[in-house]
């Protein structure tokens, strides 16, 4: 059985000094129990020092975002490499913030999950629909052709390093969650597609989080549901105690 992986976005926030003072605290808590699988995905300029502060825990290191070019004038990114050479194991790919605040497309989300895997990175993959999307009933037409586009050429060994997680963009940073029942039902679907396009992960093994207001008091609910193999969180995974509680509440998957 693996364990809820349960991932810790700090977006554009904290200075050095604070965020290699939560990374020590984070690092402290999850290596004294295992209630899950615990990754913080810092800014680049403090992926180098979060990932000194990680070194050798089991705490994992993601970075938000990467391009998916070897090196060369791709200025102002950051490739697979780079990343790689301060810790990082895991890559949040194709963020509805990156999405909708800087153009990027379901072809570059695919290109950059391919170049991930290739890279040995395991890709957290994101997919989610608007409140309007939801409103006229297209939520799993939405889903549908996000999750197909973005694993395009995918094969089933490459499923190891895919991780999918629903962020609903009118959950994040509302604090209005999706329900057990919306997250459950989504969650089923990416399953039921990815089962559908990949043959090999008949088993289920694939790992779906969900995104979008995650906090101590709703997390218990939705970690419960079988459907949902971890959570992705922002705001709450800024704050050292609403972080653990979180991941605390892992506890009873
Ligand atoms: P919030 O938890 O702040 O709603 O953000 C969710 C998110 O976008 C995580 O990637």
């Amino acid at each position: 059985m693996k364990l809820p992986l349960i991932v810790g976005n700090w977006k554009m926030n904290l200075s050095a000094k604070e965020a290699t003072e939560l990374a020590c605290k984070i690092r402290e808590f999850a290596n004294k129990n295992s209630y899950a699988k615990v990754v913080l995905a810092p800014s680049f300029t403090l992926l180098q020092g979060v990932g000194q502060v990680l070194a050798g825990s089991g705490v994992g290191l993601a970075s938000q975002n990467f391009f998916c070019q070897e090196k060369g004038a791709y200025t102002g990114e950051v490739s697979a490499g780079m990343i790689k050479e301060t810790g990082c194991e895991y890559v949040i790919v194709g963020h509805s913030e990156r999405r909708q605040l800087f153009g990027e497309t379901d072809e570059l989300v695919n290109k950059k999950a391919l170049c991930a895997i290739q890279n040995n990175i395991t890709a957290i993959i994101c997919v989610g629909e608007t409140a309007e999307q939801r409103t006229a009933g297209k939520t799993f037409e939405v889903i549908e052709q996000q999750v197909r586009k973005a694993l395009v050429g995918v094969e089933n060994q490459d499923l190891e390093k895919i991780v999918i997680a629903y962020e609903p963009i009118w959950a994040i940073g509302t604090g209005e969650n999706a329900t057990v029942d919306q997250a459950n039902e989504v969650h089923c679907l990416i399953r039921k597609i990815v089962a559908e396009k990949n043959s090999g992960n008949k088993n289920g093994s694939l790992s779906i989080l969900y995104g979008g207001s995650v906090t101590p008091d709703n997390c218990k609910e939705l970690l419960r549901d079988p459907e949902i193999n971890g959570a992705l969180v922002g705001g709450a995974s800024l704050k050292i105690n609403s972080f653990c509680d979180i991941i605390r509440s892992a506890d009873n998957k």
